[in-house]
């Protein structure tokens, strides 16, 4: 049987990781810039997230939501605790699109409403109201196409503002990534999140925070929407929740009540998955590794911005992303190639950066040299290739 062939992969097989590093089956070293697509929390591998799932798994592994399952309370306090969104309720699921489609789903059970505003170059998922709330028609199936969705350009308060004038009355909710990472890193001003908040509590609208992958310590923040001192009334979380273990989950206000049977899943909040994600919040504490994701991540960035020959260095906390001009396209490829470091993209020329919220310094140190070292020797080379020709 062949895989359905949808990934375009790269020619490497992962067969270790630990840290920030992972290895492929010659042994090959690889520094891990990528965190396997922002997943990496808390580092590979983990002892305590191991030891934790491997205790679980001698216990029990699964049962359904038809029992209690006392893991998902003690997760639901311990994320209350380390969020700061102690008064909030936690809904379970197993993916980053599945957050987000129940929350949307939510937002509309809860206002009777049928629209939604996103935002340009946004990204939610694949799943059905997920991907129609997704900048990018390619990935948009025909039975996907809705006219709910209100595509609104980001950081464009105006253009909001008279969304809401022009639909205000039949907004469901506001889906919003506090840092865009498919559409190229690019963050949310503290103004722009603070109107959404006003003009949701205006016109009665739920105000969805995806955090998917902006959220969980990542942008030195719990949820980088912390910034603009502002609480959404939804919060969609997935990646570094499981630290690679799949979980996601969504935060809701309290405001937002239940009703037996309008969302459910068979294997969300499953014991095993509970397990891994308390692990990643346990090691976040005590590792204190917010602090380190802000601290580091001011180092990451003020060192990409002393390097000559990449432009608009961006981010926060670990989300980083910087623009590589046209005469050095072949950074990330040779980045890989010839150095062994991973690193995320974002069309058409964006590399991003997504490490595990505990890199040390001196991995950081290793990558800005290698870079340098990279940019420097592509430069050169592509401009005598010009004057050749
Ligand atoms: C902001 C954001 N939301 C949602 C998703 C979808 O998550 P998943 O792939 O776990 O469904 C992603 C994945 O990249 C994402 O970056």
């Amino acid at each position: 049987m062949n895989l359905f062939d949808v990934y375009p992969v790269n020619d490497i097989t992962i067969v270790k990781a630990q840290g920030s590093y992972v290895w492929d089956a010659d042994g090959v070293q690889y520094l891990d810039m990528y965190g396997g697509h922002a997943v990496i929390s808390i580092g590979h591998t983990h002892p305590l997230w191991v030891r934790r799932i491997e205790d679980q798994l001698q216990k029990i592994a699964f049962y359904s939501n038809s029992v209690h399952i006392p893991l998902q309370q003690e997760l639901a306090d311990k994320l209350g605790k380390v969020s700061g969104k102690e008064d909030y309720q936690l809904f379970l699921c197993n993916s980053g699109a599945e957050a987000n489609e129940n929350a949307m789903k939510l937002a509309s059970f809860h206002t009777g409403r049928k629209k939604i505003i996103a935002f340009k170059k946004s990204f939610h998922g694949r799943t059905s109201l997920a991907v129609a709330a997704t900048d990018n028609p390619a990935i948009v199936a025909p039975v996907n196409e809705t006219d709910n969705i209100i595509f609104v350009p980001f950081n464009d308060e105006k253009a909001l503002q008279q969304a809401f004038k022009e639909n205000g009355g039949e907004v469901a909710a506001v889906i919003v990534e506090g840092i865009q990472g498919v559409g190229g890193i690019n963050i949310a001003t503290d103004s722009f999140l603070q109107k959404i908040r006003s003009l949701c509590d205006e016109y009665g609208a739920v105000y969805i925070a995806d955090s998917v992958q902006c959220g969980y310590g990542r942008s030195g923040k719990f949820f980088s929407h912390d910034y603009a001192g502002v609480n959404a009334d939804i919060y969609a979380m997935a990646k570094g929740m499981g630290n690679g273990f799949p979980i996601g989950g969504i935060l809701i206000a309290p405001h937002i009540k239940p009703k037996h049977g309008m969302l459910g899943t068979t294997f969300g909040g499953n014991h095993l998955a509970c397990a891994a994600a308390l692990a990643v919040l346990e090691v976040i504490e005590s590792e204190n590794l917010i602090e380190q994701s802000r601290q580091r991540g001011m180092y990451l960035l003020n060192r990409l911005k002393s390097i000559n020959g990449i432009n608009n260095v961006r981010g926060r906390g670990l989300m980083i992303g910087f623009d590589v001009p046209e005469e050095i396209k072949d950074l990330r490829k040779n980045l890989l190639t010839k150095y062994q470091i991973f690193t995320g993209e974002a069309k058409p020329n964006v590399i991003r950066l997504l490490p595990s919220l505990a890199i040390t310094r001196k991995q950081v140190d290793e990558f800005i040299e290698l870079l340098q070292e990279e940019i420097e020797s592509l430069k050169p080379k592509q401009e005598a290739v010009a004057e050749e020709q």
